[in-house]
């Protein structure tokens, strides 16, 4: 079965099931700066997971576009990919345990023809907070799974949440098994030897986290699922990995005919990242140095530096980005209608890499040989990271490089000084999340502290669900965009207001203070939820009335500010509202 029938049958079948079918959101997040990508089906639904009526009712199902970099170093083995689709089914506060392992289960069995005999299950185990999933394991032995294929995991294994804060609770996996033998007497589910293989995870979402790590009880019982779709057509055509699959075999084949070095990594490589960043390309990504752009950067980099690799000319890209586009566009037809984008940005990234890699590899040698006639063997950390940040190295081309010439890599020191690399583009990260703020006056530097004495002052007048969403800053106005489901009513308004105002007449004192994350979440700061950078933060604190993990900067006292006006206040989004609001001198 190829993928976009896996895709279908499951669409059709939960529509069957009374779902509807909403479209993919973007890969790039509209409303959430807290994540680079969409990580999973269920980010752009928070808002309904948390009690939200959500327009197309509370059974949904859709395939959603993910993208995860953690694993980026890794992609290249038979496993990782970077960019996958999920195919998830919702229940808001609808059904729960049982008929969701009924439908996951007839799913697999009948509509997929997947044998019972190969499948087997996790549950969690129960710990202090939340007890042991009897009913999730019943409904799996109702079903027909056997007792001894249905294991028990703790918060490691059966527990599900995006991040470290956020809608969360028990889950149950369901694992194909492929059939190898045993790695050992105690091989399970767990176990990572490849025999067996997780193919689809059903959380059910009772539990809020918050930053203190405390969880409380949503309001409603959801559950939120998620096949990966690459693995289910890998297993479902008995392949062994994903890139013999229809889905990367055109370009596979491709490399293969055009390679002058066989690799099959350096293939892997370039197949995987250049459908990866085709797609985020083709939801507006851009190569930059920070952050989203960052990642997309990093990738488009990999994937030429093992072109090179496989020495296949740079000329070629244009040719495989269409093999992609033509065998791709069935699935995600918004390929096609990008294609001359995606060509373009792609190739001038390709244009100024060759640059960086012919100087790169010039300043190489000349340290290099610097480091011969001292007589020493070891490129210390400053260089490798000097060849990483000037000249776009990652650091294992350098160690390639270093290794060819019988030398070693300080990576230690290079660890240390990426490390606070990342910490700075992190607070660049921030500083554009809350409002571009790249040029800094009096004027956006007030505004930046009102939208921090709005933030707090709406989750006081509204409530404590209210979430920045979004953030914009001009020398006009500040905009604000937070979850809260509906419009706000003229005296919740005129209470905000008064609440900044109160805040501006007091002259509170604006103070500074860098901490670890873990610190300021202790604190009580609010701010991003979840910590993608390094572990120090700034933490901005305005008198006795807000704090904020944030970038800055801020006025030093709120007195000078001005009179905090909203100007308007909208809808922005499902589930999102929007603030416009001005400071009058
Ligand atoms: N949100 C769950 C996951 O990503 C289904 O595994």
């Amino acid at each position: 079965m190829k993928a976009i029938e896996i895709r279908n049958k499951y669409l059709n079948y939960f529509k069957n099931q009374g779902h509807s079918i909403i479209p993919s959101a973007p890969l790039i997040p509209e409303n959430d700066p807290s994540v680079l990508f969409n990580t999973a089906g269920m980010q752009p639904l928070v808002p309904y997971l948390l009690g939200e009526k959500h327009p197309a009712g509370v059974r949904l199902t859709d395939y959603q576009k993910c993208v995860r970099t953690n694993d980026i170093d890794e992609v290249g083995d038979n496993r990782h990919l970077t960019f996958f689709e999920m195919l998830g089914n919702w229940s808001l506060g609808d059904y729960f345990k049982k008929e969701s392992i009924k439908y996951s289960f007839e799913f697999l069995t009948k509509e997929l023809q997947i044998p019972v005999e190969k499948l087997s299950v996790t549950c969690f185990a129960g710990d202090e907070d939340c007890a042991r999933d009897e009913e999730t394991a019943k409904a799996w032995k109702e079903v027909g799974i056997p007792e001894e294929r249905i294991y028990y995991f703790g918060k490691d294994d059966n527990w599900w949440i995006a991040g470290t804060e956020g809608p969360c609770g028990p889950d149950t996996e369901m694992f194909y098994d492929t059939g190898k033998p045993k790695c050992s007497e105690n091989c399970n589910p767990s176990c990572s030897c490849g025999k067996y293989v997780e193919i689809w995870n059903n959380v059910f979402m009772e539990f809020y986290k918050n930053k203190d790590g405390k969880y409380t009880k949503l309001t409603q019982r959801n559950v939120d699922t998620g096949l990966g779709l690459e693995r289910m057509t890998m297993l479902l055509q008995g392949k062994e990995t994903p890139f013999d699959t229809e889905l990367f075999l055109p370009i596979m084949q491709k490399l293969e005919s055009l390679q002058k070095v066989n690799d099959i990594n350096s293939r892997r490589i370039v197949a995987e990242h250049l459908r990866s960043s085709m797609m985020i390309i083709a939801d507006g990504g851009r190569p930059s140095n920070i952050d989203r752009g960052y990642v997309l950067r990093r990738l488009i980099r990999r994937m030429i530096r093992h072109l090179n690799k496989l020495q296949i000319s740079l000329d070629e890209l244009s040719n495989l980005i269409d093999i992609n586009v033509e065998n791709l566009k069935e699935m995600y037809p918004e390929l096609e209608q990008n294609r001359e984008t995606i060509k373009n940005v792609m190739l001038e990234e390709k244009d100024k890499f060759a640059k960086t890699l012919e100087h790169g590899e010039k300043e190489f040698i000349k340290e290099m040989n610097k480091l011969k006639e001292a007589g020493k063997n070891i490129l210390d950390g400053k260089i490798v990271f000097k060849l990483y940040d000037t000249y776009g190295f990652p650091p294992e081309v350098t160690e390639d490089l270093a290794k060819e010439n019988g030398l070693e890599i300080d990576k230690a020191e290079f660890e240390k000084l990426f490390k606070e690399h990342q910490e700075l583009s992190r607070q660049g990260a921030e500083q554009k999340f809350k409002g571009g703020l790249a040029d800094q006056n009096e004027k956006t530097i007030s505004y930046h502290t009102a939208t921090h004495l709005l933030h707090k002052a709406l989750k006081v007048v509204l409530g404590d669900h209210v979430r920045q969403s979004g953030s914009n800053i001009t020398e006009e106005r500040l905009r604000f965009d937070f979850t809260h489901p509906q419009k706000m009513t003229p005296e919740e308004i005129k209470k905000v207001e008064d609440l900044v105002n109160e805040q501006i007449q007091r002259d509170l004192k604006v103070t500074c203070e860098e901490m670890s994350y873990d610190e300021a979440k202790a604190s009580g700061a609010i701010g991003l939820f979840t910590n993608k950078y390094g572990d120090r933060v700034k933490v901005y604190t305005i008198g006795d009335f807000s704090k904020e993990i944030c970038g800055g900067p801020h006025v030093e006292h709120t007195g000078d500010m001005g009179t905090f006006k909203i100007k308007k206040e909208e809808s922005s989004s499902s589930g999102i509202r929007r603030i416009k609001a001005v400071l009058i001198k």
